[in-house]
């Protein structure tokens, strides 16, 4: 495996590529198109090619989709990559048919063809889009974008609103994208880590900022499978939201660990003095790197403002009583060292050489894929709940679709609302949440290698 350099980068001369902005969402006949295409991109280097990418709009990351709360977001998906795709609104609590799963709420956008997206944004936040069909090929070669839902009222106020989507990519000397898509050695161990980070696609992202500037940092975890280890230097700040979701008392910021899909939004103010650099950083194994830098050009003001209040909460109904809710359980099983024998796949039982050979190495209950059976079956509005066990030897990101959920911890405390959960090796962890939203769900691990792998399951609200 090649393993390109990191090291100096965050000083690179790279100009930091302002993302495009689609500026209007209206009605459907106008509706401007998002078109998945293949695309170059400088990801690497200057010194070394660019990479051949699929990109929304044909870059990475696609545009910064923005949009108010409460508004409608319309786009034209229009398909013109070799394989067919859809587009999945990552953490939107949206109806069941714009939920962009193919197979499941809508057959797959073949080549060539397009599909009209049209839903409703019920709550502000950082969110994000990517395929569903073939996700953990089509996000490694660069398909994903930022969607950002600015709060209808009492936006915190700040200098700068930047996203960061994170990503790390696997790359050969040629700085072209490694295909072993289908490496089962990926598949079964910790699922495709990459050997280039990047921050926007910007293996240098930089911008400049004046001292005491304050800014909302919206991060994305975009990697297929990179669990993200962060903190700040020369920046000082509070975690206001996660997921989307604010939190109902901003936190200070330490350490932040992000599995794939999770985001945090910051509020931060650059304390580094004129002339410094402030960092985000990411911890490796070998040591932190930054990975996107503000050199601190001038100043602001003369000092830092005070403590932000918390976002406005979003309409996310409050959990019913926990005690009377159904509760179901999923055991996460299988991977290397995982000391599992086999599975249910499609009805039958295979061990795990045959499931090897179909690409399989996980299941959640015995089961492979997606069972004929949903995990669980909710009346609409029923506050449920699932106990959740990691009986592997790996850690691995929980999503649930169309909802938001709330960890219930072993004293009884009710952690933020969330759309993904990690879940390191041989951890327990207890979700709820009120089933509001109609239709069919999925729930699966969003380290994309394990999800294809058969950590795949789905739920029914009626
Ligand atoms: Cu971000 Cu089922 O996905
Ligand atoms: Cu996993």
């Amino acid at each position: 495996m090649t393993r390109l350099t990191r090291r100096q980068f965050h000083r690179s001369v790279l100009g930091a590529a302002a993302a495009a902005t689609l500026p209007t969402f209206a009605g459907a006949n106008t509706a401007p198109i998002l078109h998945a295409r293949e695309g170059n991109a400088q990801l690497a280097p200057t010194d070394y090619p660019e990479t051949k990418i699929w990109g929304y709009d044909g870059i990475v990351p696609g545009p910064v989709l923005r949009a108010r709360q409460g508004e409608r977001m319309s786009l034209r998906f229009r398909n013109d990559l070799p394989q067919a795709s859809s587009v999945h609104w990552h953490g939107i609590r949206i109806e069941n048919a714009m939920d962009g799963v193919a197979g499941m709420t809508q057959p797959a956008v073949e080549p060539g063809e397009e599909f009209l997206y049209d839903f409703a944004l019920p709550d502000a936040g950082t969110y994000w889009y990517h395929p569903h069909n073939r996700t953990y090929e089509q996000m490694a070669r660069g398909l994903y974008g930022a969607l950002v839902v600015e709060e209808a009222t009492g936006a915190p106020e700040v200098d700068l609103d930047e996203v960061l989507l994170l990503d790390d990519w696997h790359l050969t000397d040629e700085a072209q994208i490694e295909d072993g898509f289908g490496n089962m050695h990926d598949w079964a161990h910790a699922g495709r880590i990459g050997n280039w980070i990047t921050a926007n696609g910007d293996g240098g992202w930089s911008r400049e900022v004046p001292q005491h500037t304050r800014m909302r940092l919206r991060l994305v975890n975009t990697a297929n499978a990179r669990i993200f280890t962060l903190e700040v230097r020369g920046l000082e700040g509070w975690v206001v939201a996660l997921d989307g979701m604010p939190l109902e008392t901003p936190q200070p910021l330490g350490a932040l660990t992000l599995a794939p899909a999770q985001r945090a939004d910051l509020i931060v103010d650059v304390v580094a003095d004129e002339g410094e650099e402030a960092f985000l950083v990411s911890f490796e194994r070998d040591g932190g790197y930054a990975i996107a830098s503000f050199p601190v050009t001038s100043t602001a003001r003369q000092a830092r403002l005070s403590a932000p209040d918390a976002l406005p909460p979003n309409p996310v109904p409050a959990l019913g009583p926990l005690e009377t809710a159904a509760r179901s359980e999923l055991r996460m099983e299988g991977g290397a060292m995982g000391g599992m024998q086999g599975a249910m796949i499609g009805g039958r039982m295979m061990g795990m050489r045959d499931m090897a050979a179909e690409g399989k190495a996980w299941a959640f209950n015995g089961v492979a894929d997606m069972g004929e059976k949903p995990l669980l079956k909710a009346a609409l509005g029923d506050t449920v709940r699932i106990a959740m066990i990691n009986d592997t030897a790996w850690p691995h990101g929980m999503h649930l679709h169309g909802h938001h959920f709330r960890q219930i911890r072993a004293d009884g405390t009710v952690g933020p609302l969330r759309d993904t959960i990690l879940m390191n090796r041989g951890e327990a962890a207890e979700i709820a949440f009120v089933a509001d939203n109609p239709g069919d769900w999925l729930l699966h691990c969003h380290m994309l290698e394990h999800s294809a792998g058969g950590m795949m399951t789905w739920l029914r609200v009626a």
